[in-house]
């Protein structure tokens, strides 16, 4: 081996062990460079025969350019790799699966509430929202619980600041306050229509009041079957000859519907609430299914009182008619066989999803 192609290997090897393009110029000026290796050769060509130069001079010039094509081919391998490491950095794995969006969709009781409303709309009747926090006049005393009347005290609730002693805000115990607001409202509407004074009870005629009000209602109460937070719908409907056999073909339509089944038996229990007489409860009975001859309370019910009918605003000689309250929650926990009532309020998506 020659003292050029000595050099020549050199140049290779060292631009093989160059890793970045800063150590593959710092060999290329060993080489190439203005003090670099070839550059000294040519500088020794002077003392040589003008015959001797020529064919040395051609030698170093064939071994410079088989140093710069090693150079560039060294140069372009670089800038391969480093495009390479790019774009495996950049990596995009088409193969892997898409994120997607989580699908929200009604809670159970509001699918139930919503049941609920189309089945009585099917039937004539408004659907009405009142407020969650409620006077002490509309919540118990309008509905013939005056203070002090020991009903008041099953129905123990959250009191909330910024009422007076008279009219105290309470978190509403039942969806029965709203059959006095929205009586009151509609009556307003006949007796202005009619001529009306304000004071006197109204024995005019007009439409019949049909309603349902469904909503969040609040009570110091929490087990497995009660919850602080629960959900009712109100029903009523009062007109001049509404009576309990109404009721009956109203809401044994409403719950055969709502379990979509003739297979249930309705029973009336007599019972008390302040705001009806007579009263009674509700129960009903599967003919079939897990539930399969057990009687479960659904609802409270009775013939309007006359003294409720009176805070109305109408005269109880000539109105008459029957009002309900029902639980939505254990209506939703029948429908969808749930044994604990807390499931429907710990937002376990788990739970929840199911109901999609
Ligand atoms: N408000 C009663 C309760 O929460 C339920 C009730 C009973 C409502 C009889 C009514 C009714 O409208 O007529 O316990």
């Amino acid at each position: 081996m020659n003292d050029l192609t000595v050099i020549v290997e050199n140049a290779k090897l060292a631009f093989a062990q160059a890793l970045t393009p800063a150590d593959l110029e710092n060999a290329k000026a060993q080489f190439l460079g203005k003090s670099g290796h070839m550059t000294e050769l040519m500088k020794g060509l002077a003392q040589l025969s003008v015959d001797e130069k020529k064919t040395r001079g051609a030698a170093i010039n064939l071994s410079k350019q088989a140093i710069e094509v090693a150079l560039n081919a060294r140069r372009q391998a670089m800038a391969d790799d480093e495009l390479s490491a790019q774009l495996r950095a950049d990596a995009l794995d088409v193969t892997l699966p898409g994120r997607q969006r989580g699908q929200g969709g009604l809670h159970p009781v509001s699918l139930a509430q919503e049941r609920i409303e189309e089945i009585f709309r099917s039937m004539g009747f408004d659907v009405a929202e009142g407020p969650e926090i409620e006077s002490d006049w509309f919540n118990f005393t309008a509905l013939n619980t005056p203070e002090d009347h020991p009903a008041r005290s099953m129905h123990d609730t959250f009191y909330v600041e910024g009422g007076s002693i008279t009219a105290p805000n309470l978190l509403r115990t039942h969806t029965s306050p709203m059959q006095i607001r929205y009586a009151v409202q509609h009556v307003k509407k006949y007796r202005t229509a009619a001529g009306h004074s304000r004071d006197d009870l109204f024995s005019g005629s007009m439409p019949e009041i049909r309603v349902i009000a469904p909503g969040r209602t609040y009570r110091v109460d929490s087990d497995a079957t009660h919850s602080p937070m629960f959900h009712q719908v109100e029903g009523l409907w009062v007109g001049e000859n509404i009576s309990f056999k109404d009721l009956k073909s109203v809401y044994l339509n409403f719950i055969t519907t709502f379990f979509e089944t003739d297979d249930l038996k309705l029973r009336f229990r007599p019972s008390y609430f302040p705001f009806t007489e007579p009263s009674a409860e509700i129960d009903i009975m599967f003919q079939t299914g897990p539930l399969n001859g057990r009687w479960l309370e659904v609802s409270g019910s009775g013939q309007v009182h006359p003294q409720v009918i009176r805070n109305m605003g109408l005269d109880p000689e000539r109105y008459i008619g029957f009002a309900f309250g029902s639980g939505i929650d254990r209506l939703a926990m029948l429908r969808y066989g749930v044994s604990d009532l807390r499931l429907f309020f710990d937002g376990d998506i788990r739970f929840l999803s199911q109901f999609q």
